[in-house]
């Protein structure tokens, strides 16, 4: 079923005090067909609503899972989202029955403290940041969903301009509202 909708979860731990993120929440919020779910605001105690996830999921056809790198993996939030939310039955089987998720786009929306040239074999990260995000892009491919590949932006520890925030949060405003998906 094709529904045109977007679904973006955030999972950032204090929004009050990002930049990165915020700004990408503000430059989208006023979209159609999207559907912002900040997670550590409707679980403050990770007390997470399976049953209204799942739905949440089967209610629209592209989902973007958007967060801060933390400690080159995803934020504990979402990593909860994960383990909670796909499962078995749901998110995938071993009997050869659809995932409630086959099929649909997946993508990452991601930030990081580190620049661009950190994330090599001779900066300090030791990898590109994709390697990172391995076990997160294989979960959603195991679960079926398409994957389409991450929007980052780096370097936020070096403070980036408010410009440059601004123009990569107009970016991830295009891709949502075209449907679009990243290239990396
Ligand atoms: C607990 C913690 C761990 C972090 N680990 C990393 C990391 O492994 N790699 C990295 O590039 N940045 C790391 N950062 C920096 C964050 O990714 C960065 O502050 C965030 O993406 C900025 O987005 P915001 O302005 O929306 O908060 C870490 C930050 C915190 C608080």
């Amino acid at each position: 079923m094709t529904t045109n909708r977007t679904l973006v979860i955030v999972a950032h731990p204090n929004l009050t005090e990002s930049r990165a993120n915020a700004t990408r929440l503000a430059e989208i919020k006023d979209l159609d067909n999207v559907t912002v779910h900040n997670l550590y605001e409707a679980y403050p105690d990770f007390n997470i609503d399976v049953a209204h996830e799942q739905q949440l999921l089967r209610e629209h056809d592209t989902i973007v899972l958007q967060f801060p790198v933390y400690w080159y993996n995803v934020t504990s939030m979402l990593k909860a989202w994960i383990d909670a939310v796909l499962v078995y039955g749901f998110a995938f089987t071993f009997d050869g029955s659809a995932s409630a998720l086959r099929g649909k786009k997946a993508w990452l929306a991601v930030t990081a403290g580190s620049t661009l040239e950190t994330y090599a074999a001779d900066g300090l990260a030791r990898r590109p940041l994709d390697e990172y995000l391995a076990p997160v892009t294989q979960t959603l491919e195991f679960c079926q969903l398409d994957y389409q590949g991450f929007h980052a932006v780096y370097g936020m520890m070096i403070e980036p301009s408010d410009e440059t925030l601004a123009l990569d949060a107009k970016e991830y405003r295009r891709l949502i509202a075209n449907r679009e998906t990243p290239v990396g």
